[in-house]
Parts: structure tokens; C-alpha cells; sequence
């Protein structure tokens, strides 16, 4: 009796180590981000369209903290419902803050996993992570890279479907919508040729396990001609008003 009743918890515990083996090889497990003190980042966590009841974010360093749809000095959490998106916007961060983050949906469980790590020298930068361009137009980024990952592959990937483009040493690329050439010393250029407002979303510039999301918006001829008439925008006529 003792004895089937040890199997049982040996089984039941095989069986418990196989569940959390499978989760630790998930696909986003090995994503790494790093940021400088100080600095600020927006992931973006897409969802299942199905799944749309709530949305969650937390650190793996205080589970008991976990925030939905939050507008905070440091922190933002904002359901973005017809993009099945939601980004998550942290500020003023300090390396407490270094650890892992997830993403998650009710029901369905965690859909995305981050490790943060807050370091003088961000192994992965980009100028400004917010890039436009027009329909049809082209638009290029430049990621920078530590020394490190100068051997590491650079990918750059679009996050809604995990699409990625590796730089390609043949001809055939320049076909592409998409080019990447890398310097090889400390940066790599990603090239988007003929934009489609489909283009638009979030992407991730990387190198070996490192990340850096960035958003991309693609206008149209249109909205680009109201976007530049920023002469009546109230913002900036208050501050002609104060400098006056
Ligand atoms: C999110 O919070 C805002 C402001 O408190 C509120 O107006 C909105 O309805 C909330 N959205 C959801 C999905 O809870
Ligand atoms: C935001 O971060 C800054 C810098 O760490 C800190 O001084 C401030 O108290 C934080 N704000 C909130 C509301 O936690
Ligand atoms: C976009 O890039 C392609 C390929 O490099 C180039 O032929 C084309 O002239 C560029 N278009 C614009 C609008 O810059
Ligand atoms: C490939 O590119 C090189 C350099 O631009 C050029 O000399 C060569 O002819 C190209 N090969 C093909 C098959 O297009
Ligand atoms: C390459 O470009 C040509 C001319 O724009 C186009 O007709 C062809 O379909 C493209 N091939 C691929 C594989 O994208």
C-alpha cells in the first residue's frame, strides 16, 4: 500500500518536472532585453483575439503585483483591442528591476516571457525606437550591438507572427522587402523597401538572444500631409505663447 503510494507521488512528480521542462523550452523563454539605468522600454504582447477577457503583466520578482490595464508614472499597461495587442510601457528603470516579466491572458495563461536586465551598456540599442515611413516608401534602421555579440546572428523580426530576416550574403536578397547589412564592429542597417500599411506593428531588432522591440508606422500620403501641419497644434501654440 506504502509502496503504490510512493509510485504514485513518483509519478505524480515526474510528471510535475515534465510539465515545467516543456515550459522552460518555450519559444520566448530565451529572450533577453537589456536597458540603461534610468532608460525606458514598451514590449508589446500580442494576443489571441479569442482570448480577450483580460490581460495581465507582472514580475516574476513580486508575482503578488500583477497589473492590467494601468497608467502609472513608471508603468503602463494599455489594451490596444483592435490590434489584440497590449503594451506594456515601463520608465525610470533601475537595475532592481533587472529580472523576468510575463505577459499573460485570461483565460489562457502566460503568452510572453522577457528577461529584463538593466546594465550601463545596453547589449542592444537603437536610436529611437519609434520609426514611420510612408506607403510605398522605404524605411531603415540602425541596431547597434555590444562587442560581444559582434559573432552573434542579427535578426530582425516582426512580433505578431514571429517573421524573422536573417542578413543574407546572396544575391538573391536584393529582391527583398527586406535587406540587412551589418558592419561587423558595432551595428547592423535593416532596410524595409516598399512599405504597405500592413508593415505597421511592432519588431524587434536582435542579435544572438538579445532583443530591442521598436514600433513601425507606415502612413499613408494622406495623414502624412495632416501630421506635418503642426502650425495650429495646440501644444505647440502654447509654447510659442510662453516664450513670447
Ligand atoms: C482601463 O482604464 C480606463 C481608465 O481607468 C477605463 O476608462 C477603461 O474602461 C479601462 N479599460 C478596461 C478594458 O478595463
Ligand atoms: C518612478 O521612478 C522614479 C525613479 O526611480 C522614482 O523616484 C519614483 O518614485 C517612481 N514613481 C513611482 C510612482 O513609483
Ligand atoms: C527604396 O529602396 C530601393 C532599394 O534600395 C531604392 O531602389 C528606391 O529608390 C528607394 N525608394 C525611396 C523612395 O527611397
Ligand atoms: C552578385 O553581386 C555581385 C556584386 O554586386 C555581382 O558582381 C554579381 O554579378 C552578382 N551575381 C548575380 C548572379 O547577380
Ligand atoms: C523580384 O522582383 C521582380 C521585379 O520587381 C518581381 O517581378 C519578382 O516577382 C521578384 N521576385 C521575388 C522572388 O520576389
Amino acid at each position: 500500500m506504502a509502496a503504490y503510494a510512493a509510485a504514485k507521488i513518483l509519478y505524480l512528480s515526474v510528471g510535475f518536472w515534465l510539465i515545467l521542462g516543456a515550459e522552460s523550452y518555450d519559444a520566448f523563454s530565451s529572450n533577453r532585453l537589456t536597458v540603461k539605468p534610468g532608460g525606458s522600454v514598451t514590449i508589446p504582447c500580442y494576443y489571441d483575439e479569442k482570448n480577450t477577457q483580460l490581460k495581465y503583466w507582472y514580475s516574476v520578482n513580486d508575482e503578488c503585483n500583477t497589473y492590467t490595464n494601468t497608467t502609472e508614472e513608471n508603468l503602463s499597461v494599455i489594451d490596444h483591442p483592435d490590434q489584440s495587442l497590449v503594451t506594456v510601457t515601463m520608465r525610470n528603470l533601475q537595475e532592481k528591476h533587472t529580472g523576468e516579466y510575463h505577459c499573460g491572458v485570461v483565460p489562457g495563461g502566460v503568452i510572453y516571457k522577457i528577461y529584463l536586465q538593466v546594465q550601463d551598456v545596453p547589449d542592444v540599442s537603437v536610436k529611437s525606437s519609434s520609426v514611420s515611413g510612408h506607403e510605398g516608401g522605404n524605411v531603415s534602421v540602425q541596431c547597434f550591438y555590444s562587442s560581444g555579440y559582434r559573432d552573434k546572428q542579427k535578426r530582425w523580426c516582426r512580433f505578431k507572427d514571429e517573421k524573422c530576416f536573417r542578413e543574407k550574403k546572396t544575391n538573391t536578397s536584393k529582391n527583398s522587402s527586406v535587406q540587412i547589412s551589418d558592419d561587423g564592429e558595432s551595428s547592423f542597417t535593416v532596410l524595409m523597401t516598399g512599405l504597405t500599411l500592413s508593415d505597421s506593428g511592432w519588431y524587434y531588432c536582435s542579435a544572438g538572444e538579445q532583443i530591442l522591440p521598436l514600433q513601425l508606422t507606415v502612413t499613408t500620403s494622406e495623414s502624412v500631409s495632416v501630421n506635418t501641419d503642426t502650425g495650429t497644434h495646440p501644444d505647440r501654440w502654447r509654447f510659442c505663447l510662453s516664450h513670447s
